[in-house]
C-alpha cells in the first residue's frame, strides 16, 4: 500500500512515509513539551520534563543513526553541515545530562531549562534550514520512506503525552539512565534498517 501512496501536502500518510517531516514533526513535539515543563509545577513538571528528556534523546540518536549518516555524502558541503549539527548536539547533551540530575524544583532547574531551549532550538532551525531542505532534495519518496520507518521505530520509546495518573512517589518518576535509552533507540533504529 505504502509505496502506491502520492504524498500530498497535509497528508498524515504522508508525513509518517517523509524523513523530514517526520522529524519537522518532533521538533514540534519537542517545543510542545519545553511548554508544558515550563507551565507546570511539582510532579506534573517533573512527569512532562522526563517525556522532554526521552524524546530529545531519542530524536538527537536518531538523526545521528539516520539522517546525518546520510547528509555526510549526500550533498555537496554535507560533510561540513554535519560536523556543525554534531557540535550542537553534543553541547545539547552535555547541558541536558547537567539537568538530568537535578529536581526539576531546584531554583537553578528553570534558568538551565531555559537555556538548553535556546540551544536545541536554534539546533532545530539549523537542521531544517541546512540540512533537511537538502535531503528532501537529494533524495526519492522511497529513501525518505525507509528512513522514515527507522525514526518511527525509535519514536515507540518516547511517548510525548503524560502519563494516566501522574501520582506521587517521586522516585519511581525518576528518569532512567539517558546513555541506556541511547543505547536502545540505537539498537532499534539499526534494526529497522535492516543493519
Ligand atoms: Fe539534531
Ligand atoms: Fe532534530
Amino acid at each position: 500500500m505504502s509505496e502506491l501512496h502520492t504524498p500530498q501536502a497535509g497528508d498524515d500518510m504522508a508525513r509518517d512515509d517523509d524523513v523530514v517531516a517526520l522529524l519537522m514533526r518532533q521538533h514540534g513535539d519537542i517545543r510542545n513539551l519545553f511548554d508544558e515543563v515550563e507551565a507546570s509545577t511539582g510532579e506534573e513538571r517533573r512527569d512532562a520534563f522526563r517525556r522532554l528528556v526521552r524524546l530529545l534523546a531519542v530524536h538527537e540518536t536518531a538523526e545521528e543513526e539516520v539522517v546525518h549518516p546520510f547528509a555526510r555524502k549526500g550533498f555537496p558541503g554535507g560533510e561540513q553541515v554535519v560536523k556543525d549539527r554534531l557540535a550542537e548536539e553534543k553541547a545539547a547533551k552535555e547541558t541536558l545530562a547537567g539537568l538530568d540530575e537535578m529536581d526539576t524544583d531546584d531554583p537553578k532547574f528553570m534558568p538551565r531549562l531555559l537555556r538548553l531551549r535556546q540551544d536545541v532550538q536554534a539546533h532545530a532551525r539549523a537542521e531544517e534550514r541546512y540540512e533537511f531542505t537538502h535531503i528532501r532534495r537529494s533524495t526519492d519518496v522511497t529513501g525518505l520512506a525507509a528512513m522514515a520507518k527507522a525514526i518511527k521505530a525509535a519514536e515507540a520509546m518516547a511517548p510525548t503525552r503524560p502519563h494516566p495518573g501522574v501520582e506521587s512517589g517521586a522516585k519511581n518518576m525518576a528518569l532512567g539512565p539517558v546513555a541506556a535509552l541511547m543505547d536502545r533507540t540505537k539498537d532499534t533504529v539499526r534494526k529497522a534498517m535492516g543493519k
